[in-house]
Order: C-alpha cells, then structure tokens, then sequence
C-alpha cells in the first residue's frame, strides 16, 4: 500500500475501474480537490520552489510585456473599458509588473478592468497580496474566475505565460496494429504503470502527417488546449482584442514525449509522486494557432521567447536599470537577461503565439504566412 495518498486512491480506482488515459491522469495529479499539486503545494515558483518562471527570473520580463499591452490597447483604438485578462497567474508577478508599467499611461488605467483566471484557491489568495500595492492604482478590483467564459465580454488583451504546458495532453504510440492510446494503467505489483489500450485509433482519425510514424512513436494532442484557444480565437474576433500565449513547446506538430515532471528543479518519473511534483508537457504552437484561426482569429507568425524580448527592448531596459548602479547590480542584470533570452537558456525553447482579431498587427509581430 502506498503512503502517498493520491497514488492510493490512483490505484484503487484503476483496479476498480481500468486504466486511465494520461490526460486524465494529469488532471487528477495537479488539479485534484484534496491531493493536487496546485491544491496543495504551497509555493511551487520560484527559487525554493519546484521551478522557476520568467516574471520570477526577472521584473524586465513584465515590465517589457507591460509595455506591449499599452501598445497594443493604442493599435486596438484605445478602447474603454479595455479588459486584461491573465490565464493561470501563478504569485501574480507578471501582472504586478505589467501594471507597475501601465502606470505610466493614465488613460490606460482608466480604461482597464483586469481579471484573473486561476483554478487554486491559494494561488488567488497570493496574487491577491501581490497585486495589493499596484491595484490602488486601478478604478476597479481585480476580479477572479475559474474559467475564461466567466469573464465578461469586451474588448480584450490576454496573457497566459506557462498555462498551457499544465494542461492535460492524451498521448498515443504506433504499435503493430495501429496508434493505440497510452494509459496509466497497473503492473503486475500493482503498482502505476504505463500501458497502451487494445483498441487502435480509426485510420481517418490519424494525422496525415503521422501515419508513416515507425512503431513506438508517440503522439501528443491536447484537446483541453485547443478549446481554450478557439474560445480565446473567438472572443477576440468578435470583441477585439490580441492574446499573448508564452510557452514552452515546438513549433509544428510533431511527434515524441515530452510528458515531464519536476520537483525541487529536478526531473522526475512522472508516476512515482503524483500531487507531489509538478507535470507538465511541452506545447504544440502549431495547433494553438490552428485553433485560434479556425475561431476566426489571425494568428501571427510565432517567435521564440529571446527574439520577443530582444524585439520588445530587453537590452535597453537592462541599459537603463542598470545605469550608474554598482558591478554586482550590472552583473545580476547580466544573468537575467541571459537567462531570459540566452537560446541555451529560455530563449529559443519558449515561444511566443499572438492571436488578434483580423486586421490587428500587434507590436514586434508580423502576420504569419499561408
Ligand atoms: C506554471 S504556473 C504559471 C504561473 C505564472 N503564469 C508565471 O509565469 O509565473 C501555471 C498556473 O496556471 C494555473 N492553472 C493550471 N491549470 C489551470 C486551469 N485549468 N485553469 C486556470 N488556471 C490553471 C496554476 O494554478 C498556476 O497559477
């Protein structure tokens, strides 16, 4: 019996009931009420956590990203009331920052009326603290929602940084008799373990692009991403409005495993601990942007993380910071802007999608090609 009560729970349900798919798994290790790892971990950001984040590398990452936004409610016809939306706000750091920024434009702040979608009850609390010395500066409260749809309609800006690598993914593996789904299922000790179902997918249901895959190739796709975005795609049609989506991920589909989990800034097997370690897979910017424009949205063409910032100012804004400080200042700058945009780093393994409604160009992106 295990001493891990999720994983107990787990395999009793799979002996009860049969294997699990790994989206469902997923689900159910970050996302379950008593035992997840967003329900219960108590800070999982940050240095002391299990990983680090952009905003938490450094405030330029908001501040640039700050920058944009204005920008981008200037392009969009300075809309008032202007909603600014961010999808799973972690601390809250990068809206802190991205408003510290705002600040400098009056009007903006007039306009905006910022929501916050978050699925943890701790996590809201935080970025509640957070946001508690900036907010004065806003007509209205922020306001929480568990889901996008709750927000209401308008013209909006949206920012999602690290969401969508925490939704669930289903995966499937070529075998001799076809794509077949991979499952958490149970070894002979009855311990989790991975498995692939008897059943083979429908032939009319594989991508084209994946059917002359060699046996033991994975596929991932991740049905929660893709109705988010096409909700995202067609709110911003309809209502106007840009969104920002920064992951990490590829940029065509393809195929591979990248389901991951990490603890303490390590990686880990992704069955031995659930609800204990973070789980995550890498996103596919290629379906995001097919979702969005299938909704109506233009999808720009996507840029990694280190050519959006450099675009956006990041030298110039360490320039600035840094002016007549002392070495170790500078050098601290340095790293940041190292570790931000460094392509060894996080600066070509994160990527950058703009959706806008048809028409709008947002700054430092180009329309994608056909
Ligand atoms: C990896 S963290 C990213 C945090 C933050 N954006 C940052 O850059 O530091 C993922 C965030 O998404 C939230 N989250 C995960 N799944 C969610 C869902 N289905 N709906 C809303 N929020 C979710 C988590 O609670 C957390 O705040």
């Amino acid at each position: 019996m295990s001493t891990n009560r999720l994983k107990a729970r787990l395999e009793d349900r799979i002996r009860l009931t049969g294997p699990i798919s790994v989206a469902d798994y997923m689900t159910t290790c970050l996302a379950d009420p008593e035992d997840g790892y967003y329900t219960t971990s108590p800070e999982p950001f940050g240095r002391d956590g299990d990983f680090i984040t952009a905003p938490e590398v450094s405030q330029m990452f908001g501040e640039l990203i700050g920058g944009w936004v204005v920008a981008t409610w200037i392009a969009m016809g300075a809309p008032s009331p202007v909603r600014l939306v961010e999808l799973g706000p972690g601390r809250g750091t990068l809206m802190a920052d991205i408003l510290r920024t705002a600040r400098l434009r009056p009007a903006f702040m007039d306009a905006v009326a910022v929501h916050l979608v978050e699925v943890s009850p701790k996590l809201r609390h935080r970025q509640g603290e957070t946001l508690g010395g900036v907010a004065g500066a806003l007509k209205s409260a922020p306001q929480w929602h568990d889901h996008l749809s709750a927000v209401p309609e308008g013209p909006t800006i949206l920012i999602a940084n690290e969401f969508f690598d925490a939704l669930p993914i289903r995966q499937f593996v070529k075998t001799a008799k076809g794509w077949c789904e991979r499952v958490v299922g149970l070894d002979a000790a009855g311990h989790l373990a991975f498995g692939v179902s008897s059943v083979a997918l429908a032939e009319g249901l594989v991508p084209a692009s994946a059917r002359a895959a060699a046996v033991g190739a994975i596929l991932e796709v991740s049905p929660a991403s893709a109705a988010i975005t096409a909700e995202i795609g067609t709110r911003i049609a309809a209502q106007r409005g840009a969104a920002l989506l920064i992951d990490y991920g590829y940029l065509r589909s393809g195929e591979g495993d990248t389901l991951q989990a990490l603890s303490r800034h390590a990686f880990a097997d992704p069955l031995a601990e659930p609800g204990k370690a973070d789980l995550t897979a890498h996103v596919d910017f290629e379906a995001l942007a097919r979702a969005g424009m299938q909704a109506g949205a233009d999808a720009m063409a996507p840029l990694t993380q280190g050519e959006f910032l450099l675009r956006l100012g990041l030298l110039e804004r360490a320039g600035q910071l840094g002016a007549g400080k002392d070495a170790a200042t500078q050098e601290r700058l340095r790293g940041e802007v190292e570790r931000l945009a460094a392509p060894d780093q996080m600066g070509e393994l994160f990527k950058v999608l703009a959706l806008a409604t048809p028409g709008l160009v947002p700054p430092g992106f180009e329309r994608r090609g056909k």
